[in-house]
């Protein structure tokens, strides 16, 4: 059994979204939380929500869709003792251990969150608490101790005097409690101190006066115990996910150049014998295939990425799907929508949009394609542009298979190039070409014979005549 609290209004945030939709590391903290809460294959995970519930319960649907998780409303957030006593009606017919989990800690290990439910099994305790040692313990409650050491209390920051916070021990708000105690306890809770609340761990000081068995545990890694407050701590989080993404990822068997300036959601995956250069980000739901290369300076969310993918400097990758041996940039933005297929290569100062690229085929240099559909071993000239918008609606470009496309030429959409066709180097496309054709849509040039030796006269003449000097003129005229 273990009871996520997620209702708090998250104040220190200030912010507009409820703190357990924050962010860490791409993935909002409750996801991490609840992540652990499944690792320890609770029976049933309680999730209590109140502040901005709607998309909470958005965000979570396809867990509570799937039974994972039971939601419990808490309105108005009156603390966090409040908080767990709107389980009770749910588990009426419980007596075991329950596990309370923050939702505001994402970055709990499910070892330890193991390990201590493990030690209150063994103990028979009725609370076991997990505290941990802070060089800064700025925020938290702090364990308070009697002359033998044992805990007789816990005290918020706000409500301790200044000897109180000197205490570098804090609670770290993981606990598991018998079910039946825990709630005996709560009803006894008073909202008398700073913040007229009901605290959860005022069960603590309670609990050793009614003579129940205590235990304390203290974690190895103050790491794993940071609660997410303020932005502070949400940007220290983020740094502890990604050093562990990297850190994993490495040991399966991925080079990267400088794991501090690489930004790798924890949702992402990356495949063997890639290398990764410096300052780059990899979002969301990307996957990057064994032996790719993805240099600096990059961008990649939310794409696929097959084998031997080559990413040169400086491109945004988004929403994509590249095939193996694809080869892209330096500079390319390859929007939502763009699918190159095997071995397709797109240059620098090329943008791609909504768009397939057939097999083998080339836009190497300054090329805008936009709902494009483009077959195999097609190669696309310099500066070339499917003009898909008219101003009010987006049309297809279609270019089969063997295609070649001259140098700067624009495809006026809807606009078809049959297989095999070539389209003469500055040309504007506004009629199909059938296969096997040439195609040129370019003004005819007109060569006027001497026509630049007389201007170049009449330009000196000009020139001398504003100075004033006519008989230099005279003289050159001869
Ligand atoms: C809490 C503990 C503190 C501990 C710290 C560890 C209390 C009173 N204090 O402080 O001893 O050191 O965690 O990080 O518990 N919540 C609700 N309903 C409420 C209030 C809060 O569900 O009415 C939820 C919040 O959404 C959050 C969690 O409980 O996920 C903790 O609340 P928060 O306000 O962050 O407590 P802290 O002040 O950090
Ligand atoms: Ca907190």
């Amino acid at each position: 059994m273990v009871i996520v609290l997620a209702a708090g209004i998250g104040k220190r945030m200030k912010s507009r979204q409820a703190k357990v939709l924050h962010p860490v590391a791409g993935r909002p903290m409750i996801q991490y939380v609840l992540d652990l809460a499944e690792a320890l294959s609770a029976d049933r995970i309680l999730l209590v929500i109140g502040h901005d519930r709607a998309h909470v319960r958005t965000l979570l649907a396809g867990r509570i869709s799937r039974g994972r998780i039971e939601v419990v409303v808490q309105e108005p957030p009156l603390g966090t003792g409040h908080a767990v006593l709107m389980t009770r009606s749910l588990l009426a017919d419980y007596h075991g251990p329950v596990m309370i989990l923050n939702g505001d800690h994402p970055l709990l290990r499910a070892e330890t969150a193991s390990d201590l439910l493990r030690a209150h099994r063994e103990s028979g305790a009725a609370i076991t608490l997990l505290t941990a040692h802070l060089e800064n313990p700025d925020g938290y409650g702090r364990i308070l101790r009697g002359p033998e050491g044992q805990v007789t209390g816990i005290v918020e920051e706000r409500d301790a005097t200044t000897q109180q916070r000197r205490i570098t021990e804090i609670n770290t708000g993981v606990y598991v409690a018998q079910a039946d105690p825990l709630f005996e306890l709560l009803e006894e809770i008073r909202p008398e101190n700073a913040q007229g609340e009901y605290y959860l761990p005022d069960t603590v000081g309670l609990a050793v006066q009614k003579k129940f068995q205590l235990q304390a545990i203290t974690a190895r890694d103050p790491n794993e115990t940071l609660g997410i407050n303020t932005r502070i701590d949400l940007a220290r989080a983020e740094k502890v996910i990604r050093r562990r993404t990297v850190d994993r990822l490495m040991l399966e068997g991925v080079t990267l150049m400088d794991p501090e300036t690489t930004v790798i959601d924890s949702t992402a995956r990356v495949g063997r014998d890639t290398v990764i250069y410096p300052w780059t980000c990899v979002e969301g739901e990307t996957q990057i295939g064994e032996d790719c290369v993805i240099s600096s300076h990059v961008r990649i969310s939310n794409s696929r990425l097959g084998r031997g993918v080559l990413v040169k400097d400086h491109c945004v990758i988004t929403d994509s799907v590249l095939e193996e041996e694809v080869s892209v940039g330096p500079f390319a933005h390859l929007r939502p929508g763009t699918h190159l297929r095997r071995g397709a290569k797109i240059g620098n100062f090329v943008e791609v949009k909504k768009s397939e690229i057939g097999e083998g085929s080339k836009a190497n240099h300054l090329t805008y394609l936009g709902d494009t559909v483009i077959g195999k071993g097609v190669n696309i000239g310099a500066g070339s542009v499917t003009c898909n918008y008219d101003g009010v609606k987006k049309s297809k470009t279609i270019i089969e298979d063997n295609v070649f496309v001259g140098s700067d030429s624009l495809f006026i959409a809807p606009v078809k190039v049959g297989r095999g066709s070539v389209i003469a180097a500055g040309s504007i496309i506004t009629q199909d070409v059938p296969p096997g054709s040439l195609a040129i849509g370019r003004a005819r040039q007109v060569n006027k014979k001497g026509w630049a030796r007389r201007r170049k006269k009449d330009v000196i003449r000009d020139s001398i005549n504003v100075k004033r000097k006519p008989t230099r003129n005279k003289s050159i005229r001869e």
